[in-house]
């Protein structure tokens, strides 16, 4: 099984770190295709915890040559601290590999990121402030700056000031923000480019020359299914595609070389930042779910939004991605509950549904019906590694879930540590 996508089927913080890493001992490489330092996965190793924001998950594993690909947007100050962070903690980043046509995040984005944010007021994102959607937006408007810019500095030097004419007037006139200045910029982003360049390579013909070889290629997917910037809950999304094809455009490997395509979703549902959400629960239970669950972001801290599972996202999820498996992480921390009510389809003003509106007005004002699962509270299926050792109304709840969502179920995660999962069907 030599290229396989791993990505978010829901909003997010699914536990797509953990389920790389799981397979990391069966893989050579793994590439980050998309988003930038807005990501932050939580791995558990030996009791370690490690939260991981532009570096692949792979770098845990001294096997897997981790990359960094062009679909992906790096802010060189975070990554150098990542890096600086992961080597005082005896993990070599040497491997690392970075694709020269990667975007930069500069201040500039930076501040557009910020401003905007509050210009918006109510109506604002809730965005991780990262200058993702900024450094995405000026990619397309193609005044980006490329990782492969760093080793041009006179170049480097006029791109950047022609990033300011265009930028500053705004920081300065509409967001009241001190405007960067571009002879400082260009000089911070060049004290990079020398500890950068070894890293620097054809990343595209990299991975397809190991696919040829018959090496393992891993894709890890950053953000999720409803954050894509086409098919998420746009405007409430990321600037990213998180779907499958972006492992192809953010790789440089064409779609024929995918193999397998597996989503990641928690038993249940959380979300950050604003947008909507319809099986959000705001009251007692939802506070419950986020204590037990430990829902808070691993970038920013906030307090994730906590709702039950979703099968309109499920399948959902299953169709744009095309997913060939799940990965259902967290099924231990519903083991609080008598009853498990699971969203089945939607009332929405255009009538009702069991599948994604395709207007998100009727989305917005979706309210959800629910079928209620039989719990399984009170037995502790924490670190359970054997189908067969689960309640059986564990079992029901996952197979209900698998067959609302069409899609198989092929790892079940019963904790945060690397070992606490239930492998039904390998993934590579
Ligand atoms: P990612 O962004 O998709 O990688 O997910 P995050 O790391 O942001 O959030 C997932 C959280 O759930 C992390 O704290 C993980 O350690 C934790 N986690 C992952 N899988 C499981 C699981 O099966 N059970 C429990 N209890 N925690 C898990
Ligand atoms: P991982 O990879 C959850 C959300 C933000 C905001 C929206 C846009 O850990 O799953 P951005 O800064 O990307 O412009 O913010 O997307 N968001 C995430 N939510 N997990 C993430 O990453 C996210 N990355 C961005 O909260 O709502
Ligand atoms: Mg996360």
């Amino acid at each position: 099984m030599p290229a396989v996508v791993v990505l978010g089927a829901q909003w997010g913080d699914e536990g797509k770190g953990k389920a790389t890493d799981q397979l990391s001992q069966h893989v050579d490489f793994s590439v980050k295709y998309n988003g930038g330092n807005n990501a932050g996965h939580t791995v558990v190793v030996n009791g370690e915890k490690f939260a991981l924001h532009l570096i692949p998950t792979g770098i845990l594993s001294p096997r897997v040559n981790p990359v960094i690909g062009n679909g992906t947007v790096i802010d060189l100050k975070v990554l150098f601290s990542e890096i600086e962070e992961l080597e005082m903690r005896g993990v070599s980043c040497h491997r690392l590999l970075v694709s020269s046509r990667a975007h930069l995040v500069t201040p500039y984005s930076l501040c557009v990121d910020e401003g905007s944010e509050i210009l918006r007021g109510d109506k604002a994102i809730g965005t991780t402030k990262r200058g993702i959607g900024p450094t995405y937006a000026e990619k397309m408007y193609r005044t980006g700056l490329q990782v492969q810019d760093l080793f041009d500095p006179e170049a480097l030097g006029e791109k950047v000031t022609e990033i300011a004419r265009l930028k500053n007037p705004i920081i300065k006139d509409v967001y009241r923000l001190d405007p960067p200045d571009p002879v400082q910029v260009t000089e911070e982003l060049l004290q990079f480019s020398e500890r950068l360049r070894p890293h620097v390579v054809n990343t595209s013909l990299i991975l397809n020359n190991a696919l040829d070889e018959g090496r393992v290629v891993l894709f890890e997917g950053g953000q999720a299914t409803m954050l894509d910037i086409d098919h998420g809950t746009y405007p409430y999304v990321t600037s990213s595609n998180c779907t499958a094809g972006g492992a192809c455009t953010g790789s440089g490997v064409g779609p024929t070389r995918i193999d397998r395509v597996v989503g990641v979703m928690k038993a249940y549902t959380t979300r950050v930042g604003e947008g909507p959400f319809p099986t959000e629960l705001t009251g007692e239970v939802g506070e419950k779910l986020r204590q037990l669950g430990g829902e808070f972001g691993a970038t920013t801290g906030r307090a994730r939004r906590t709702g039950w599972f979703d099968t309109v996202v499920g399948r959902y999820a299953v169709r744009v991605n095309g997913l060939t498996d799940l990965v259902m992480t967290k099924l231990d921390i519903l083991s609080y509950f008598d009853r498990i009510p699971v969203c089945v389809g939607y009332e929405t003003p255009s009538g009702r549904t069991d599948q994604m509106p395709d207007y998100s007005q009727d989305f917005a004002a979706a309210r959800p019906i629910y079928e209620e699962i039989e719990g399984w509270k009170g037995a502790n299926i924490e670190g359970v590694r054997d189908w067969h050792k689960l309640p059986a109304a564990a079992q029901r709840y996952v197979e209900y879930l698998e067959e609302q969502v069409g899609c198989r179920i092929s790892v079940i995660g019963t904790g945060a540590s690397r070992e606490n999962a239930i492998v039904r069907h390998k993934l590579v």
